[in-house]
């Protein structure tokens, strides 16, 4: 368990914002795999930014009325029967003391504990997010509420999500995220060093992905932040390929979007290199072109930039590019005004990164684009994506790449945080060469 004062901060934040608001929290539920075996568990991103709590099973209500006790944790109660087969918990003093909790409290409690501290809010704010029972306990509650505020006055006239608030703390990201963030990528990076090292053509694709999520655990990440993609040749051009389960051609491409989900947090990167260590000439005509926009996008995200902005740039040196290389036919100005570069660039250029690998947070703002600000971390992901039916010329054809790396914007410019994940054609040729020789 981190410093319980980086949740405290983050609850009183919360706190100033809602007034006489209040937050009431279900931790993630358990998810059911088959029959009686569960998924993995991983508690809800904005319950653990506010708590710090991993566990299932939970619940909080973080209330500015309650001045005495303003941060109540439910947790599963101690229960010797069922910890020989669950892991063990801990006591409601000792779950007061790790997470700096007000009160813990048995999470039967919850429910009564909730309805009692609607009746005195102005707001109720809930987690809006997959757990439906949740919800609908909520607005039965609030009903509840509401039925007798017309002769009591006052009282929360509707639910509002935590997001509304949590988000936009979330998309600003302090030392101690930063910190972990690059842990998580440090262990991802070495993954796709890994990956390049080892790939022959005759694997499966499947085996890179073992190589690379055996080295996440090993290193102490939970697993990977999201299904981990490692596509060759044709396959690289599905944008959310995660089969892996084909043949490595001698010739192919490999796309691999994989990274390490480190203390809750993600990385996010992409690397792209031919499966016999030399790319040929039409790959590389299309990688450059690719590497050359990543690389721009990136030297032009500071504070002051929009992030629509960066999507701008990346267009027009993608359009630019395939126009040059013989990709797309006509001027770069029609292309962008008619769209016909959809055919091969088809997503954003990026997305917010953090606790969810695309993290909550705002693209805009009162219809506008968001301004980045210092604390801002997100992805920059060009990439071309030639289908082997395309209409294309036949160099290009069965072609998927995309670079992707993952920046933080600082009071100066940025930190990319992945600027060590090899991407240049020859670090990548001589990586694979001296790992084969
Ligand atoms: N790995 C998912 C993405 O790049 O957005
Ligand atoms: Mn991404
Ligand atoms: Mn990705």
């Amino acid at each position: 368990m981190n410093n319980p004062n980086i949740y405290k901060d983050r609850r009183e934040k919360l706190m100033q914002s809602m007034g006489k608001g209040v937050a009431i929290l279900k931790g993630a539920p358990q998810q059911t795999r088959t029959n009686d075996t569960e998924y993995p568990y991983r508690q809800d991103s904005d319950f653990f930014y506010l708590t710090g709590y991993v566990e299932p099973g939970a619940a909080c209500i973080i209330d500015p009325n309650n001045q005495d006790q303003p941060f109540t944790l439910f947790v599963l109660p101690q229960d010797p029967k069922k910890e020989v087969w669950t892991g063990w918990r801990l006591s409601f003093e000792e779950t007061v003391q790790q997470y700096g909790a007000d009160q813990a409290l048995d999470i039967t409690e919850f429910n009564n504990s909730a309805l009692k501290a609607m009746t005195q809010a102005s707001n109720v704010y809930t987690n809006l997010n997959h757990d439906r029972e949740h919800q609908h306990k909520m607005l039965d509650q609030l009903r509840q509420v509401r039925g007798a505020v017309q002769r009591s006055g006052g009282g929360p006239e509707g639910l509002q999500s935590i997001g509304s608030i949590v988000h936009n703390m979330r998309l600003i990201k302090d030392e101690h995220e930063i910190a972990i963030i690059q842990k998580a990528v440090d262990i991802s990076h070495e993954a796709h060093v890994k990956a390049m090292q080892v790939c022959i053509p005759g694997l499966h694709e499947y085996q890179l992905q073992a190589v690379m999520e055996s080295h996440f655990v090993f290193e102490g990440a939970s697993g990977p932040a999201y299904t981990s993609i490692v596509a060759s040749g044709d396959n690289a051009t599905v944008l959310h390929y995660i089969k892996n389960d084909a043949v490595i051609k001698d010739g192919d491409l490999i796309l691999i979007d994989a990274a390490a989900e480190y203390e809750m947090y993600a990385a996010d990167i992409t690397r792209t290199f031919p499966a016999n260590g030399k790319f040929s000439e039409p790959q590389k005509a299309l990688y450059s072109v690719i590497l050359k926009a990543q690389k721009a996008v990136i030297a032009a995200a500071k504070p002051g930039v929009t992030f629509q902005e960066l999507h701008d740039l990346d267009l027009r040196l993608l359009v630019e590019g395939m126009v040059e290389i013989g990709l797309l036919e006509g001027t770069p100005d029609e292309i962008i005004e008619t769209a016909s570069y959809q055919d091969y660039f088809m997503h954003k250029t990026g997305h917010w990164m953090g606790l969810d690998v695309h993290d909550m947070g705002m693209y805009m703002l009162d219809g506008k684009s968001r301004v980045l600000e210092p604390g801002m971390v997100f992805t920059v992901e060009p990439g071309i994506y030639v289908n082997s039916n395309s209409d294309a010329p036949e160099r290009y054809r069965g072609i998927g790449i995309r670079i992707e790396d993952d920046i933080l914007i600082t009071e100066n410019g940025n930190k990319n945080f992945t600027e060590a994940v090899p991407k240049e054609i020859s670090e990548i040729e001589a990586l694979m060469g001296k790992a084969k020789s």
